[in-house]
């Protein structure tokens, strides 16, 4: 493909990628000699828990924080060493930084004139996040799912080839999920790195090819989506008057287990006889038990009890 890219290239690149990162607030590891690449022409999801260290990782790329060690490369530099990086990498953080009282097309000119880019390319991005008819409305006066939409702007002005999204769905209705989920794939067919954080991994479904899981700061799984959904086995829900009793026992047998949307407990792990056994010796009445196919959400839950119980071995 020949696609020219903002910065005038249009080699391939070489996406992003962290070497063995490292970051300490005092006390605290946020990120654990963390390795992952995140390839050109892929969409890649980084996936944890409220605090695993997803933002952090992505402000040590954008140099933002300083690592305590290791490298957080984009196209295998440093982000200081890349000239006018507005127009390698696209992000979109938390924050928008959209002064209230302007118009979404003042916003974008002032961004634009400051990394020199040609003023007809605000219009272009408008329409691509679907905000062309807005362009004159004041930011102040935006839904969440709008300004969301506006950093997207913002991060897609310099036509980069790497784009970086912190939580991107966050305030997008389903229709908007959707939206998001094939524009990016598109970005992500015209050779771009594109390279998301989720707190749920069944978002990624249909979004990400490959995904990168981390859990308190470590890696505890990296590679295919359809890999790791291929692995997925059963799930037993089970309904009963003492689901905090369950749980423990659950755990004491070496599964683990969520509280399901219905209220009855979602377990992985173990099979529907050994949960029906297990609630029976414990003497807790079971008002339903069946087995379902495992979903994305069952398989980060594993993946994140079998690492706690592996720092549990560590710390024995
Ligand atoms: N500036 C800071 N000073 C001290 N601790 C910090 C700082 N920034 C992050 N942390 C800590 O580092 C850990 C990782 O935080 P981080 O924001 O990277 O997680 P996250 O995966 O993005 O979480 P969330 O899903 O809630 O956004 C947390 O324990 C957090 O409290
Ligand atoms: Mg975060």
């Amino acid at each position: 493909m020949s696609t020219v890219h903002g910065d005038g290239t249009t080699a391939a690149g070489n996406g992003i990628r962290c070497v063995r990162l490292t970051k300490r607030f005092s006390d605290v590891v946020a990120v654990d000699d963390l390795s992952f690449d995140a390839p050109m022409g892929a969409v890649t999801g980084f996936v944890g828990a409220n605090g695993a260290g997803k933002t952090t990782t992505m402000r040590m790329l954008l140099g933002l924080v300083q690592p305590t060690s290791g490298e957080a490369l984009i196209d295998g530099r440093w982000l200081r060493d890349i000239p006018n990086p507005r127009l390698t990498v696209g992000t979109v953080l938390d924050s928008p930084g959209a002064h209230p009282g302007h118009t979404a097309r003042a916003y974008l000119g002032i961004l634009a004139r400051a990394s020199g880019v040609p003023q007809r390319r605000i219009a272009e991005v408008l329409d691509m996040v679907g905000l062309g008819d807005s362009a004159q409305r004041r930011v102040g006066a935006f839904s969440l799912g709008m300004k969301q939409r506006l950093s997207l702007a913002a991060g897609l002005l310099g036509d980069p080839r790497i784009i970086m999204l912190d939580e991107p769905t966050k305030g997008l209705d389903p229709p908007g999920m959707l939206w998001l989920r094939g524009l990016l794939r598109d970005l992500a067919a015209e050779g771009r790195c594109v390279f998301l954080s989720s707190h749920h991994l069944a978002e990624l479904d249909a979004i990400a090819d490959h995904v990168v899981v981390l859990h308190k700061g470590r890696l505890i799984a990296k590679g295919g989506l359809s890999e790791l959904m291929s692995r997925r086995g059963r799930a037993v829900v089970v309904r009963s008057a003492h689901n905090g009793v369950l749980e423990q026992l659950v755990r004491g047998r070496g599964g683990s287990s969520s509280v399901d949307p219905n209220g009855g407990l979602r377990v992985v792990g173990l099979t529907a006889p050994e949960v029906g056994e297990l609630a029976l010796a414990g003497g807790v009445a079971v008002h339903h038990l069946s087995e379902e196919r495992a979903e994305l959400e069952d398989i980060f839950l594993e993946l994140t009890a079998s690492a706690e119980d592996k720092a549990l071995e560590r710390v024995r």
